[in-house]
Order: structure tokens, then sequence, then C-alpha cells
């Protein structure tokens, strides 16, 4: 499968993410590619700063609190009912959907042909190989027929999708009616200075084009999704990265990512849309 120069630089950034910061942070073998959340700020930073361990598992154990919080916007999937996770990294989400729902079934796509393997091999050792299947694949052209999805689960992967009108209009391809999709993501903040500044630093670093909020409630318009509910996450997302800043060792980018979630220059959301019956 041949993707497009810029899937491909994107695919490449995977590829080449393997025993980073991230997988460091994975001692219960759920690798996470996204941002945490922090509600507990003091807590948090106490344990930052005992460091080492103790703070790697404070950063992951936020992480995975995101993934969580995301989950109630799902909803409680019925029996037998099909996930996509449209982006599906190391399949962090993915593991720990297919555990708390054993009636699951998980298809999950990334660019990366060694995060796909990854995946697969993190799904068979967890037991759960066989409902939570990876492959390399672009969430723009799915090799899924239509109507297959009852839940489209996309957590910091439309960054990466230079025209949402695409992404929106071929999950709703793939989505059965009455599905749900949840984005988690990165959003530029039109109405503030640094916006454009703090966005640029970020799609420098990691091969994206973050696309502010107007362009989530525009473009899915026409496409069947509607957006059914969003949620704010910026401040509890700002507490993780300042936890971030503090570590002896993190991923590089902490340096202009912790302000610009500070700041509000960048913020953190979620949106749930609807697809149309
Ligand atoms: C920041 S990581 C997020 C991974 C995962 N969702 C998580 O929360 O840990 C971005 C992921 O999106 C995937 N991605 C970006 N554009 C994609 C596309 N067009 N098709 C499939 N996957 C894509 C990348 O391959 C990568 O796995």
């Amino acid at each position: 499968m041949k993707f497009s120069p810029w899937l491909g630089r994107v695919a490449a950034l995977y590829d080449s993410k393997r025993k980073d910061f991230n997988w460091r942070l994975a001692a219960d073998g759920v690798i996470h590619h996204h941002n945490g959340l922090v509600f507990d700020r003091a807590a948090y930073m106490g344990r930052i700063k005992k460091g080492g361990a103790a703070a790697d598992l404070a950063v992951h154990a936020a992480e995975t609190a995101l993934s969580r919080f995301g989950f109630k916007y799902l909803g409680r999937p019925h029996a037998g009912a099909r996930l996509l996770d449209a982006g599906c990294g190391r399949g962090g989400s993915s593991l720990l959907l297919a555990k708390k729902y054993p009636a699951l079934a998980i298809r999950g796509v990334t660019l990366s042909s060694y995060q796909a393997a990854a995946a697969r091999a993190a799904a068979k050792a967890a037991g759960v190989g066989r409902r939570a299947v990876f492959r390399r694949a672009s969430m723009l052209a799915l090799p899924f027929r239509p109507e297959t999805f009852d839940l489209v689960w996309a957590c910091e992967s439309t960054e990466h999708v230079p025209a949402l009108k695409v992404f929106f209009s071929e999950t709703a391809r793939a989505a059965k009616p009455g599905a749900r999709l949840v984005i988690i993501a990165w959003v530029r903040n039109a109405d503030h200075a640094a916006g454009r500044r703090y966005a640029a630093l970020a799609d420098k670093a990691y091969v994206t084009a973050i696309h502010p909020e107007a362009e989530y409630l525009r473009e899915c318009a026409g496409t069947g999704w509607r957006l059914a509910a969003k949620a704010d996450l910026t401040a509890p997302t700002a507490a993780y990265w300042a936890g971030r800043l503090a570590l002896k060792s993190g991923s590089g980018t902490e340096a202009f990512m912790a302000p610009a979630f500070a700041s509000r220059a960048l913020v953190y959301r979620l949106y749930a849309y609807d697809l149309a019956e």
C-alpha cells in the first residue's frame, strides 16, 4: 500500500519511535501516545518530584486517565458491537477497551507497520488478540466495508490529517447509522495571539497540521456526523504537561508543549459526534 508523501512522513515518524519515552512509561504493557489528564495537581507533582519510576508511573496513570475519561463518551457498547480505533498507535486505548468490554470487537489502523505489529503483539500478550486486531492502513481510505462500525475512537490522530472533511467522510462511510465517533485532539486557539506560533512548533516536531476548533465544527457538515457533545480538557492536560516539564528526562517537546497548554494557545478538546440514522 502506497501512502501520499505526507502520510509517508507520519508513518516514518511512528516507525522510528520504538524504545522511546512512551515505551519507557508503559511498565504495564499499555503504550499510549497521547496527553494525560491530572485532576489533583498537588498529588501528581509530589509523585513527579520523587523522580524515577514513581514519576514515570504518575505520567502514565494520567495518560490512562485520559483514555478512561474519553471512553465515557463512547457509551456502553452493546453485545457484539464493533469499534474502529482510527490511528491506534501501539494499541494502548484498544487494549483497555478490550479488557473493559469482553464482547467488543476492535479493529485498529495506524500508518506505521511497526506500530501495527507492536499493537498485535501487545493484544496477544494481554489475551485479547482475537478481538483486537491491528493493521497498517490509512483511516482516510479504510479497508472496511460500509456500515461496519458502531463506534469510532480517534485519540490524537486527527491532528495528522490535513483535510478533516476526508476523515469525517471516510469514517461516516465505514460507520453504521447511529454510530458514535469520539475525537480527542490538540486544537489551535484561534483567539490567542500565540496560537499559530505554538501550533507551528508542534506541527514541526510531530508532523501534524493542528486545526482550529472551527474546522472540527464545520468539516463534519454534509458527512452525516453531527456534534453531540464536547469537553474542554485544557486545564487537566496543562497540569499533566507541567509534570512532564519537571521530569529529569522527557520526550524533548515539553519546553513548548507545557507553555502552549498552560497559556491556552493550544487547547485540548474532546468532540463526540453521532451519525445520522
Ligand atoms: C499521537 S498517535 C496516537 C495513538 C493512539 N490513538 C493513542 O492515543 O495512543 C497518532 C496515531 O495516528 C496515526 N495516524 C495518523 N494519521 C493516520 C491515518 N491517515 N491513518 C491511520 N492512522 C493515522 C499514527 O499512525 C499514530 O498511530
